[in-house]
């Protein structure tokens, strides 16, 4: 028994955890009474974390600058301040709030006083939408807990030590980039550093729903399948889900653990991208009560078929990296979201990617609301220490935390655990891993990873990667016109897979900056890019198992990689837009082919 699963059953029967154990996450957080603490927050700048480390690179006895110290006499040395500290918006990286900032990686200390009502025999949760990379979590001068990863939530129990007035929150992130992290060092896109989703105080009774699975049972679509895990010593007390419009309530009893089955029949409208529909949902037990809005529809695989509610269906799909349009910067707010999944839209889009690693949970919600069909993926990217334990547990760690969080969105239909990492048995055994890892944290979506491929001739593209064997959808991106030769070779090209499972092509795409124009063999121009565009559909077109395709990418974005002056500018220039909103003749040529794709 995994320790958090070990963690669940001892809270379950009242055990309460030492100060600050994560528990496995809280569904549905936003909805969760309590408080939120989003807005200005006091920041320290600490390249060499002197906030943490003594001049011998040892931790501080004392908890550093989460101790929040303040001089007692005139002639006490404290070499910090928060209270005269520079602010930062939360949510918000760093990189966009400053310049000097910008390609700032390293430590921002962040802080933040909150009152908080408690309520007799409540519990109360500090909750990070995400924080990049490492956060260090520090309630009134007590470290409650540290996290790891970039993209995903994570929440302490403060029960112990919060105060109703004048508590001090403290928050080391560090998004320095290691060969050993998940992502690794090298990715093409910006290292947005700091709390860059929404921060809130959780207020739940002494025994409350945590988390819930409330879907489609895979394979039917009149009944519905799930289970309901309580947290609190009252583990055995009955659970009640309703669906007001369904007119469904059915009453569970939990075992031991805490964990509820729930399994009943329901006449319910499918979730589609043609006709999203949502029913409010509630949860109670004792006195917690949770709503969420859920979608109910199926996804499978059958031969080399993809189906949506038992009908075959053809992915229109785009990459969207998680950057607000116009600002740039990290995605955190809602109207943020709505830009971008509008632009998707006008593209005739009925799928998203959100590379390469977990976006906001506001992303995910709202492909629910606006029926957009999704691809969620962990950063494994490129060059992971495959042979690294610890690396692994990183990489099962987010990617758990992925699924727990949108296990409940209709929208999402494919985890993705991989993309674009190099062949070899250390790879294939470190991502079978992640792939059952997957299949047993979520029956019910398809599994894929963007898959490497190779020519069998000078024509022919093969896909065989052996970790199709184990994927339910088979992925992979080429840059054939752009990357790969020039766009006439395209023309030339045949593709190939003896996997008998829906093919998906996960990235396609030129670089192009908007308004530079020449002829269309011309590297950079519109031109060029629409050149790679009109033949990539053309090849499409011959491709008779193809059941989607993703264009890389909705949006010019920020890399570190993209230095060439006046045309990069640090911008990965891929984008059907420019970072500025302008449409490039690319978008026009994809719509109008994912316009004749609708009735596919
Ligand atoms: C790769 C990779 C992307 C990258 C793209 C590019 O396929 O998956 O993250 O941005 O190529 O080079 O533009």
């Amino acid at each position: 028994m995994s320790y958090l699963r070990l963690l669940s059953a001892l809270l379950c029967l009242g055990v309460f955890p030492a100060l600050g154990a994560e528990l496995e996450l809280i569904q549905n957080a936003s909805a969760r009474q309590g408080v939120t603490l989003n807005g200005p927050w006091r920041v320290i700048v600490d390249p060499y974390e002197s906030g943490y480390y003594d001049y011998r690179y040892k931790p501080q006895a004392d908890g550093g600058f989460g101790a929040n110290k303040k001089p007692q006499s005139k002639s006490d040395l404290i070499e910090y301040d928060f209270d005269t500290a520079d602010r930062l918006q939360v949510p918000g990286d760093w990189n966009t709030q400053r310049p000097e900032l910008m390609l700032y990686e390293g430590t921002v200390w962040y802080k933040r006083d909150f009152d908080c009502t408690i309520q007799p025999g409540h519990r109360i949760f500090v909750w990070f939408g995400a924080a990049n990379y490492r956060a260090m979590v520090f309630l009134n001068g007590v470290k409650v807990g540290e996290h790891e990863g970039g993209f995903t939530p994570f929440q302490f129990e403060i029960t112990a030590n919060v105060r109703e007035k004048g508590n001090v929150l403290i928050v080391k992130v560090d998004d320095q980039r290691k060969q050993d992290f998940i992502p690794t060092v090298m990715t093409d896109w910006w290292n947005y550093g700091g709390l860059t989703r929404a921060v809130r105080i959780i207020d739940v009774p002494g025994t409350f729903v945590q988390d819930y699975s409330i879907q489609l049972e895979k394979g039917s679509q009149t009944r519905v399948a799930g289970w309901v895990r309580l947290n609190g010593a009252g583990r055995g007390q009955k659970v009640t889900v309703r669906i007001p419009e369904a007119g469904i309530t059915q009453t569970f009893t939990p075992d031991a653990t805490g964990l509820a089955r729930v399994a009943f029949d329901a006449r319910i409208d499918l979730w589609s991208p043609e006709r999203p529909k949502l029913y409010d949902v509630t949860i109670e037990s004792g006195a917690d009560r949770v709503t969420d809005r859920i979608g109910f529809r199926t996804i499978e695989a059958r031969g080399r078929n993809l189906l949506l509610n038992g009908k075959p269906v053809f992915l229109r799909g785009v990459s969207i990296h998680a950057e607000a349009p116009f600002r740039a910067g990290r995605v955190y707010s809602e109207a943020d979201a709505r830009t971008l999944f509008q632009w998707a839209k006008e593209v005739d889009c009925n799928f998203v990617r959100l590379p390469h690693y977990p976006h906001d949970e506001v992303m995910t919600r709202l492909a629910d609301e606006l029926g957009l069909l999704v691809w969620s993926e962990i950063p494994v990217y490129w060059t992971i220490s495959w042979e690294n334990p610890e690396t692994l547990r990183n990489a099962e760690r987010q990617l758990t935390e992925m699924i727990t969080r949108d296990k409940n969105r209709a929208s999402v239909i494919l985890w993705s655990v991989a993309n674009e990492t190099p062949r070899g048995d250390p790879r294939l055994k470190f991502l079978t891993t992640l792939v059952e890892r997957a299949r047993s944290l979520d029956s019910t979506r398809l599994i894929t990873a963007a898959l490497e491929t190779h020519y069998a001739d000078p024509r022919t593209i093969v896909v065989e990667d052996p970790l199709g064997k184990s994927l339910d959808v088979v992925s992979c991106n080429e840059y054939i016109g752009w990357y790969d030769g020039l766009p006439g070779k395209i023309d030339t090209i045949a593709w190939q897979t003896p996997y008998e499972k829906p093919f998906i092509l996960s990235e396609f795409g030129a670089d192009a900056q908007a308004g530079r124009h020449g002829d269309d063999l011309t590297r950079f121009t519109e031109e060029y890019q629409a050149n790679v565009y009109r033949r990539q559909v053309a090849m499409f077109r011959r491709i008779p198992f193809l059941n989607g395709t993703i264009a890389w990418v909705l949006v010019d974005f920020r890399s570190p990689r993209r230095p060439l002056a006046g045309i990069q500018d640090f911008y990965n220039r891929k984008g059907l837009f420019s970072d500025r909103g302008e449409r490039k003749p690319a978008f026009y040529i994809l719509r109008d082919y994912y316009k004749s794709m609708e009735s596919k």
